[in-house]
């Protein structure tokens, strides 16, 4: 059995989201209780695994906040595949509980004056396994690979609700800035 059950995480969470505190210090606070939850997974449930084949990863909502201040969910991509580089206009902590998952930071090169328009780059690259964190201030931007020939799984907290967040897709080549696809997520059993 766990000494820190998914439940009190979501709790310390809330209180958390409660104080008020800016993006920074949210994150500083919630980074090592999201590690600490991700040390037993006993409360990982096998349909967290179900992923949408045509979405490449599959999204199990664990926790919404009923003024959208806080969401938990897991989420598992399938082996090879991974979603374009993209904004979450919240802050951001993922911590990976299953396999290991590639996160590259990008960073924007141009001013964001022109719409639709966006020169990034490829900045820092990390492996995240069970057990490591990293975690996004609002306009930062990522991608996530799944190089590995198995299904990973991590738990990603969100001070929003993402599918109702306007927030940004990117595709480096084309330099292009778009609306995020609004991805398929499924409610906890
Ligand atoms: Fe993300």
């Amino acid at each position: 059995m766990s000494d820190y059950s998914i439940d009190q995480f979501i709790a310390d969470a809330t209180a958390i989201v409660a104080e008020g505190l800016d993006n920074r210090q949210v994150l500083q606070k919630m980074v090592p209780l999201a590690k600490r939850v991700s040390q037993d997974t006993s409360w990982v449930q096998l349909d967290f695994y179900d992923c949408d084949e045509e979405q490449g990863f599959g999204i199990t909502m664990l926790h919404v906040a009923d003024d959208e201040s806080l969401s938990v969910q897991t989420v598992c991509w399938l082996p090879g595949r991974g979603v374009a580089p993209h904004d979450h206009q919240t802050w951001g902590i993922v911590v990976g509980l299953d396999g290991v998952e590639k996160n590259v930071n990008w960073l924007r090169q141009d001013d964001g004056s022109r719409p639709g328009y966006a020169d990034i780059a490829a900045h820092h690259e990390v492996m995240v396994g069970a057990g490591d964190a990293c975690s996004f201030l609002p306009d930062d931007i990522h991608s996530v690979e799944n190089d590995g020939d198995k299904p990973t799984l991590s738990l990603h907290l969100y001070g929003a609700v993402l599918a109702n967040n306007e927030r940004s897709e990117f595709d480096p080549e084309a330099k292009v800035q778009r609306p995020c696809p609004k991805r398929v997520r499924k409610a906890a059993n």
